[in-house]
């Protein structure tokens, strides 16, 4: 996995106010005395493999072959979802040279928070029905589901001031010049994140700060409820584009009578007209409803954004055929509203989950957009054209992409890593330790998946730790693990060591990766593929996961213990609400048929080649209350197993419901 780096120049703008300005003794990138990041941007945006896994071509299946040509031809722009890091994205198209003309952002919010993602368990198809009759007699609301962790908010606010200049920096590098970009926040580090907008964007390139206000429950008790985030509005210079929007006035034209009163004819007709037209929408929106209130949106995804807020910023900032892209896209609503308004779109994110929940979502608005009209084929071209119902899924091999997120792959790699536990003595920067017989505690650095900058084991990190790091250790530390994902110029970093270790602790270099490759194990599909009337029929017979079988086994034994401990019985009468809690999670154990097939979330069958990225040529989705959406279409049955497709099937692919892909190719 070799790594490149794509320099750029980000020019601070001369003149603002920065962070604590006196230690910035540089009139270069220097954010505070952090030598770590000035280091970082001066050697570019690090670039990684990065490949096509999955081209989505919705229109080409109602046009033929010419006509697709003369599609593609038409187009200027990619519609692209990359699973990467935001910087590494920048990098990418920097490289390609695309340019984006609005950028939304809705980071984390270092709201030191864990987002986790409920899974929900689907039907078993030979039992559907009745589990649905049984439901409905019982009525059972909750679906049987569990929780996987999806992306940590959990920083340190200095790391995540860093972290965030580095991502605005490599963002501008890819604007075109009469870009804008708006970046959602809220009170937790808003406030910080304004001043380096000022330092990146500059002062005079400020347009609003729009407060989005909504309401909700609060929990918070000694306080006013914290209900609005902030949108920093910027832009890259004075020319770029704005639509201004306007909403109609609360109190309308129907009480004109006693507004206008004794106003001249001239002047009742400006009025009116003023009123025709609406209110033009100010920087502090409280008409648009959070996403749990439109349940149409609700993709499960936490920190879902509506549509109409996207639909707002989107429309203000571009015009049709532009770029729009969105470097922490989540459920994808920001390419799903760019492209219904005829925008092109980029979507990007670090999770798996994400970029499966915006391709779904993608391919069900595709779907519903023909359906809502019988197009004819020019119909078809123009609206394709203009939508750009097609996309592709880049995915960024850097090293992380194993076990769905980053999160999860920390806590894997934790557990791979045979003996390794906490060590209470240890400062924060080791994850923990080997107990070894002969040379005692081993200390283990393993680099943080969530902070990219750590993954690359260069200078910078190896003075920190042969300096800092190691003399801090207790004195009777003989050898110290230090993993690494990519390594940067090895002889050389040998050498600094040789040249400045003056300590006698030994330091054994792994490469991480090793371990990661070990474990990938695929799901087991069992499976019968046959022609039937001219038709291709693939019925899934059984399908294991052992990955998920894990998870499920740790979810039962949790809710067993929680069943189980003993109540003294003196207790039990102030305890009722746990014994209410510990009854639902005897109900909640979740059990899996031996045929497996409701571990079963999406199954897709690619006709069209087995050499290159896929193409779904057909595909089946089971929705969480086990309804199959059938290529993008909702429907109200039940999956009975099946597949079937018109063209020979070449290779299927099939996800579970925590989001791992395996494939198979067909004899
Ligand atoms: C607050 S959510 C975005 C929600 C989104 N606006 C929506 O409406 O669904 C933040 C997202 O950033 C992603 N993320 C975190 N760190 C990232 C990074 N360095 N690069 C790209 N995406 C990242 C997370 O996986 C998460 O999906």
């Amino acid at each position: 996995m070799p790594i490149k780096y794509i320099p750029y120049t980000p020019n601070t703008v001369e003149g603002q106010a920065i962070l604590d300005n006196l230690t910035r003794t540089r009139r270069v990138l220097r954010y505070r005395d952090n030598d770590k990041v000035y280091d970082r941007i001066k050697r570019g945006l690090p670039m990684y493999e990065v490949e096509t896994i999955e081209v989505v071509n919705f229109a080409s299946s109602r046009l033929s072959g010419e006509e697709n040509l003369n599609r593609k031809d038409a187009e200027t722009q990619r519609n692209l979802l990359i699973r990467g890091e935001c910087l590494s994205a920048c990098a990418y198209l920097k490289d390609k040279n695309i340019k984006v003309d609005l950028v939304y952002i809705d980071p984390p919010f270092a709201s030191g928070a864990d987002y986790a993602k409920k899974v929900y368990i689907r039907r078993n198809p030979k039992l559907a029905e009745k589990i649905a009759k049984a439901e409905e007699e019982l009525d059972i609301e909750e679906l049987r589901s569990f929780e996987e962790k999806m992306y940590g908010d959990i920083w340190n606010k200095e790391d995540y001031l860093n972290w965030m200049y580095e991502n605005l920096f490599a963002i501008k590098s890819v604007m075109s010049d009469n870009a804008s970009i708006y970046v959602h926040l809220d009170w937790h580090v808003g406030h910080y994140v304004k001043i380096l907008m000022d330092e990146v964007f500059g002062e005079d390139n400020f347009r609003n700060e729009i407060v989005w206000a909504y309401n909700g429950p609060s929990v918070v008790k000694n306080a006013f409820p914290r209900k609005h985030d902030t949108i920093y509005f910027y832009t890259k210079n004075d020319e770029s584009i704005f639509n201004g929007d306007y909403v109609p006035h609360k109190s309308g034209l129907h009480n004109t009578g006693q507004v206008f009163g004794d106003m001249e004819n001239e002047d009742i007709e400006r009025v009116k007209e003023l009123m025709e037209r609406g209110k033009m929408v100010q920087d502090w929106w409280d008409d648009l409803y959070p996403v749990d209130r439109v349940r149409s949106q609700i993709l499960d995804y936490s920190t879902q954004k509506p549509e109409a807020l996207l639909e707002r910023i989107i429309k203000a900032s571009s015009n049709e055929g532009m770029v729009v892209a969105d470097f922490f896209g989540g459920s994808g609503v920001t390419a799903k509203v760019a492209n219904d308004l005829g925008r092109n779109f980029i979507h990007v994110d670090v999770g798996i989950n994400s970029i499966q929940t915006t391709r779904d979502s993608l391919l069900q608005s595709f779907q519903n957009r023909k359906d809502a009209k019988t197009q004819s084929k020019d119909e078809i071209l123009a609206s394709s054209r203009l939508c750009g119902d097609n996309f592709e899924i880049l995915d960024v091999k850097d090293g992380v992409s194993l076990f769905r997120n980053p999160v999860q792959t920390m806590d894997k790699l934790k557990s791979l890593i045979i003996g390794l536990r906490n060590e209470d003595q240890l400062d924060k920067f080791w994850e923990g330790a080997i107990n070894d017989s002969k040379l005692g505690l081993i200390p283990v650095y393993i680099p943080n998946l969530l902070d990219h900058s750590t993954k690359v084991l260069d200078i910078p990190l190896m003075n920190r730790i042969i300096n800092e790091a190691v003399p801090d250790l207790p004195d009777d530390i003989k050898q110290v693990i230090v993993y690494y994902i990519d390594i940067d110029n090895e002889p050389e970093l040998k050498k600094f060591i040789k040249n400045n270790d003056n300590t006698l602790v030994k330091i054994e270099l792994r490469d991480l990766k090793q371990i990661l490759d070990e474990v990938v194990i695929n799901d087991i599909v069992n499976y019968e593929c046959l022609m039937i009337n001219d038709k291709w029929e693939i019925e899934i017979k059984s399908f294991i996961s052992d990955r998920l079988i894990q998870k499920i086994n740790e979810y039962n034994q949790k809710q067993a213990s929680k069943n189980f401990a003993p109540l003294r019985l003196s207790d039990e009468e102030e305890n009722e609400e746990e014994i209410i809690n510990r009854k639902d999670a005897k109900t909640q154990r979740i059990e899996i048929s031996e045929i497996g097939l409701e571990l079963i979330e999406l199954v897709s069958i690619d006709c069209t080649t087995t050499a290159y990225s896929w193409t779904s040529d057909c595909e089946i989705k089971i929705d969480k209350s086990g309804f199959v959406i059938d290529n993008g279409k909702k429907t109200k049955d039940f999956w009975n197993g099946k597949i079937i497709c018109t063209k020979k099937p070449l290779r299927m692919k099939i996800r579970n419901i925590a989001g791992d892909e395996t494939m198979v190719n067909f004899k």
